[in-house]
């Protein structure tokens, strides 16, 4: 199948490239190519054994650049361009195309990508985040004490806060407040950058961890496995500084050893079984297909809360000093980068072929 298989891995179109937007309009979530990931993604796939594989941006063109491709299968590895919910737009478009692809559906997409709506699916279904309220200032003014849905939140909860953008990547416009004082200038600020609704959380003051979850299809090796359940990998904690509130951008410095620590000493056996029993309920409660990362923190008495899942998690091949947070875990299951994508590729596969079928006629005629 890889022989024959002509793939096309997107990433995130610019919308200033000529012709790739009509016309140009905001960003609520901060823009990133995410090329240089793309290419990663495609070598990979090129040594493990596909022939036809190549690059296209995620813009208006999409369509013809697929059809002019003939591709079979898409791997979807963009934020979107611009607008509003721009995780959601090249999978809306795949589906619209009837072209298969490797990602969330663009409504799961949508849901991840969105905090509130994400949180509010996380209270549904008893799992436990931060206490927020979403906000939306009019005309850019908001004051705490004017907004009922900020009093029911945190009643008589007087701070520290966490304000943030509900669509946000690397911690990006993500602002610490000591007190409610401070809360309404960051909400304007936020709001000025994305023009969206605005998350207030309680600050959770504990360690912080990470923990990636993809289907149960695995390569170790290049050998494809079942495991009867979801494969929770990578757990780790990010190290924060005695004075790093907010874990800093991986924009302003890169996933490193020192900054992220793999959960695999014997006295890290209680939080890594709660992280994976997390990620498991995450997975199984809210209806997710394929690879997230989790972004979780603890409480002053070290409960577990989930920040987000990313939907879109970095899939940077590690190198000597830089690597991502969901690669730095596979070496204790006997898996490589490569095993990885081919992991993520067959357990999509899998989905397509046995639970789809309607949806991959493309790829059925390939086997
Ligand atoms: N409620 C919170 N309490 C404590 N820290 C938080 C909270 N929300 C976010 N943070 C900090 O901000 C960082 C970024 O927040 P996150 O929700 O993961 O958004 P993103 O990664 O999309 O920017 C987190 O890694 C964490 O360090
Ligand atoms: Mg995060």
């Amino acid at each position: 199948m890889l022989k024959r298989l002509r793939m096309s891995v997107i990433y995130g179109g610019n919308k200033s490239a000529e012709g790739a937007v009509i016309e140009p309009t905001n960003n609520a979530r901060s823009w990133k190519s995410y090329e240089a990931v793309a290419k990663d993604i495609a070598n990979a796939m090129e040594r493990l054994g596909c022939r036809r594989i190549n690059l296209v941006p995620d813009d208006m063109r999409l369509g013809e650049e697929l059809k002019a491709n003939n591709t079979h299968l898409a791997w979807l590895n963009t934020g979107g361009v611009q607008g509003l919910c721009s995780v959601a737009h090249a999978p809306a478009m795949l589906e619209l195309f009837g072209i298969p692809y490797i990602g969330h559906d663009p409504m799961m997409a949508g849901i991840l990508d969105s905090k509130h709506v994400f949180k509010r699916q996380l209270r549904s279904a008893g799992i436990a985040t931060a206490s927020f309220a979403i906000v939306l200032p009019e005309e850019g003014k908001y004051e705490t004490s004017d907004d009922p849905v900020f009093e029911n939140a945190f009643r008589g909860y007087e701070g520290p806060f966490i304000v943030k953008p509900v669509s946000g990547r690397a911690s990006l416009n993500v602002i610490y407040c000591a007190n409610r004082a401070e809360v309404g200038k960051a909400v304007e600020e936020v709001y000025g950058t994305t023009r969206n609704f605005v998350l207030v959380e309680q600050y959770l003051s504990g360690r912080e961890y990470c923990v990636a979850i993809a289907g149960p299809i695995i390569s170790r090796g290049g050998q494809l496995e079942h495991l009867g359940h979801p494969f929770a990998f990578s757990p780790l904690e990010r190290v924060l500084d005695a004075d790093e509130k907010i874990f800093t951008s991986m924009d302003v410095k890169p996933i490193s050893g020192e900054r992220a620590r793999l959960l695999n000493r014997p006295e890290d056996a209680k939080v890594r079984a709660e992280l994976e029993q997390l990620a498991h309920d995450v997975w199984n409660r809210i209806g997710i297909e394929t690879l997230v990362r989790l972004d979780i923190r603890a409480d002053e008495n070290g409960k577990l809360h989930v920040l987000e899942a990313n939907p879109k998690p970095d899939l940077k091949a590690p190198s000597a000093n830089v690597t991502s947070l969901v690669a730095m875990g596979l070496p204790e299951f006997g898996m490589s980068y490569d095993d990885l994508i081919l992991s993520v590729f067959a357990d999509r596969m899998d989905m397509l072929l046995s639970q789809r079928r309607g949806k991959a006629d493309r790829l059925m005629r390939l086997i």
